[in-house]
């Protein structure tokens, strides 16, 4: 699983399949960070397959984002939590939030985050990420898959702030064009900022959403 395209090919393979896992309330050992308006409620299987970002793409995301000092970073689908702990340690952002709707990625998350020393900057929230509130957020990352990335498009439209970054590992947004594109060791990194309404920018933006709807799963 070392490409981003055997990932891509893993991960729509799982998506495809009915066997995957299921995750509930009664199945989780793990105990969120801070009440997570879903802890309760039995969550639906993952969407795509756990596959961590490498450090030196981590460091590029958060780079080619200007990640720093007053930022609230949001990762989506945070895995094994280090985008979060690394923008906490060394990005110094003000809060970092990890979402992830496997139980046992938040346990994971939380067991790095004892031992970060990042204090109570970062935490963890056991919830699926298309009914989460990260309307806060100031930056946002991801790595998920091309199909979730146009998936998720009108809601980082309708909930985030304009300016508000974007950085995806690689995976595009459909037809919303990147303002960077990286290259790292082979791997891609993208990134936008949401527009202002108004803006001709947000009404390509918001055309690129309304086509990924518009296509069949
Ligand atoms: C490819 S991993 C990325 C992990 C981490 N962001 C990184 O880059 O290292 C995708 C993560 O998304 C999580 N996930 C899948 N569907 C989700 C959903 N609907 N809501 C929240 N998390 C989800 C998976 O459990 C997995 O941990």
């Amino acid at each position: 699983m070392k490409s981003a395209k055997t990932f891509y090919v893993l991960a729509v393979a799982m998506c495809m399949s009915a066997a995957s896992f299921t995750v509930g309330a009664q199945s989780t050992t793990v105990q969120p960070s801070t009440t997570s308006p879903s802890a309760n409620k039995a969550l639906r299987s993952p969407d795509v397959i756990y596959v961590p970002t490498p450090p030196e793409v981590v460091e590029a995301m958060l780079k080619v984002a200007n990640v720093r000092q007053g930022d609230v970073l949001y990762d989506l689908g945070s895995g094994d939590g280090r985008i979060p702990i690394i923008a906490a340690q060394k990005y110094n952002v003000s809060r970092a939030t990890g979402i992830d709707i496997n139980p046992e990625r938040i346990a994971e998350a939380q067991a790095n985050l004892k031992s970060a020393g990042v204090g109570d900057r970062v935490r963890f929230r056991n919830e699926d990420l298309f009914e989460a509130d990260f309307s806060e957020a100031t930056v946002v990352t991801l790595y998920l898959l091309p199909a979730l990335n146009v998936k998720l498009l009108p809601k980082l439209l309708s909930d985030l702030k304009p300016g508000t970054r974007i950085v995806s590992h690689a995976f595009d947004m459909g037809n919303w064009k990147p303002e960077q594109t990286l290259d790292i060791g082979g791997r891609k990194v993208y990134y936008w900022t949401i527009p202002a309404k108004g803006t001709p920018a947000y009404a390509a933006a918001s055309a690129a959403a309304g086509a990924g709807a518009a296509k069949p799963n």
